[in-house]
């Protein structure tokens, strides 16, 4: 990936998200955006499923909205395709930032080293343990006491990128993948906008090079960040 460091001299960071499903945390950003609690600037949303109910979030917005489907005419597209044209529709909108909220294919690592943007991804778990799909049903049964969800980097290694922010919660002993992840998704409405807000305020900055001594008093991060509920 090329550029590392969030240098926007106190703009709005432009973001561009990129979402396949509901957009519940698509939502929160927007909803923080217009609030004026997220110095950001949503500049655009890719979704690559037309039945998408983020598109629907992001044209009551009003913000600029591209739906490149993996299907046409009932064929699956490759995903080259879907990135040449992602790519074409990213340089246009010149993000500071590229999320991928509920994003679910997986991208070349042509795609993510060439990107014009930094790419963070929000994965339901503690990374890094149970990356991949059905992190939910899995951490159950395997009994676990603990699950969450992650911030990290996006790297051509699925779900391996540094970890930037995570939250935190105890599995109930009577827990259903179901419950498990209703519960592991208000962290992440919790827990995406705050990683942002720490990065479009260079507080947390997506340098991995921890050797740098930032001469500041505050620590350097990443750090982990545990939510408790
Ligand atoms: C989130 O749970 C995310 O962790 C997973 O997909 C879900 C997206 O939810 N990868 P939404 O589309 O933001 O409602």
């Amino acid at each position: 990936m090329p550029n590392l460091s969030l240098n926007h001299n106190n703009k709005p960071l432009r973001v561009a998200v990129l979402v396949s499903g509901s957009g519940s945390n698509l939502q929160v950003l927007i909803d923080a955006m217009q609030a004026g609690e997220l110095p950001i600037e949503i500049v655009g949303v890719i979704s690559n499923r037309e039945d998408a109910y983020a598109i629907t979030r992001t044209q009551d917005a009003a913000i600029p909205v591209a739906v490149l489907s993996h299907v046409a005419s009932g064929k699956r597209i490759g995903i080259k395709t879907f990135e040449k044209h992602a790519f074409a529709q990213l340089q246009d909108w010149q993000p500071d930032l590229i999320v991928l909220a509920g994003f679910m294919r997986v991208l070349s690592s042509d795609f993510i080293q060439h990107s014009i943007a930094p790419m963070i991804n929000l994965h339901p778990s503690l990374l890094p343990a149970y990356k991949g799909l059905n992190t939910n049903q899995r951490v159950i049964q395997a009994g676990e006491r603990h699950h969450g969800c992650s911030v990290h980097i996006v790297t051509a290694e699925l779900d391996a990128g540094t970890v930037l922010t995570q939250a935190l919660l105890q599995v109930n002993p009577k827990e259903t993948a179901d419950s498990l992840r209703l519960r592991v998704q208000k962290l992440e409405h919790q827990l995406l906008p705050w990683t942002i807000l720490l990065l479009a305020k260079g507080v947390l900055t997506l340098n991995t090079d921890s050797s740098k001594d930032n001469g500041s008093y505050l620590p350097a991060l990443p750090l982990t960040l545990f939510i408790n509920q």
